[in-house]
Parts: C-alpha cells; sequence; structure tokens
C-alpha cells in the first residue's frame, strides 16, 4: 500500500466530479436509464473544452450515490461536497458554471463560483 495524496497534490488535481452510471435489472430508477452515460460525457466534454480535464479535475463513473430517479442522472463534486440528482445532459453547462465558473477556474475546495448550499 502507498500513500499518493502528495503526489496528487502535487499533479495539481484539485477537484473530482463523479457522476452515477449505474445499471439495475429492476424496476427502480438507475441512472443509466435516465441519462447516466450522455451526463458523463457531457461532464467530460465541458472540462475538456477549458482545458482542465484530467490536469485539475478528474471525472469518474460510479455506482449509486442513493439519489436515484427516473428524471436524471445523480453526480457529486469532491472534495466541495456538492451532490446533485436528476441531472440531465443539457443542465451540465450551468450546474458545471455555478461550481467551477464559466472558464473552470474556481477551482479546489474553497472556491467555489457560487454557494450553493
Ligand atoms: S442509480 Fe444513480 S444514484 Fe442510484
Amino acid at each position: 500500500m502507498q500513500s499518493r495524496t502528495k503526489d496528487v497534490h502535487e499533479n495539481g488535481f484539485t477537484d473530482q466530479v463523479i457522476v452515477c452510471t449505474q445499471a439495475r435489472d429492476a424496476d427502480f430508477a438507475c441512472c443509466a436509464g435516465a441519462f447516466g452515460d450522455d451526463v458523463y460525457e457531457a461532464v467530460q466534454a465541458w472540462l475538456r473544452e477549458r482545458d482542465v480535464f484530467w490536469s485539475h479535475v478528474y471525472v469518474s463513473e460510479t455506482s449509486c450515490l442513493g439519489l436515484c430517479s427516473a428524471d436524471g442522472a445523480a453526480l457529486a463534486i469532491q472534495p466541495r461536497d456538492r451532490w446533485y440528482s436528476d441531472v440531465q445532459p443539457n443542465d451540465v453547462p450551468a450546474l458545471l458554471t455555478r461550481e467551477f465558473g464559466a472558464d473552470a477556474t474556481q477551482l479546489g475546495p474553497n472556491n467555489e463560483a457560487h454557494d450553493a448550499h
């Protein structure tokens, strides 16, 4: 086991967007059935356009975040402790602008563009 926290900080990573793409073979709603893959791709595209995708902001798919809805995917932004559900692909630009600023220059846990509490 190795502790890599120092490496991550030295490499310039400040934030992580975690998008639920969970599929479920049941009657319960799941993000795979509510645009999860499209939201994941929209997050990547928005960050890539601002040149912070995987240079400053990690993007990860995850399984269930416990915010399941048939109306959109769930995502979290860490370490700033932001949680969203019902996210549709066309919500992503406004959501990320709200969190990171229009140019994605407001990164890191203490640099929110907008107080979304
Ligand atoms: S399946 Fe995505 S939050 Fe539960």
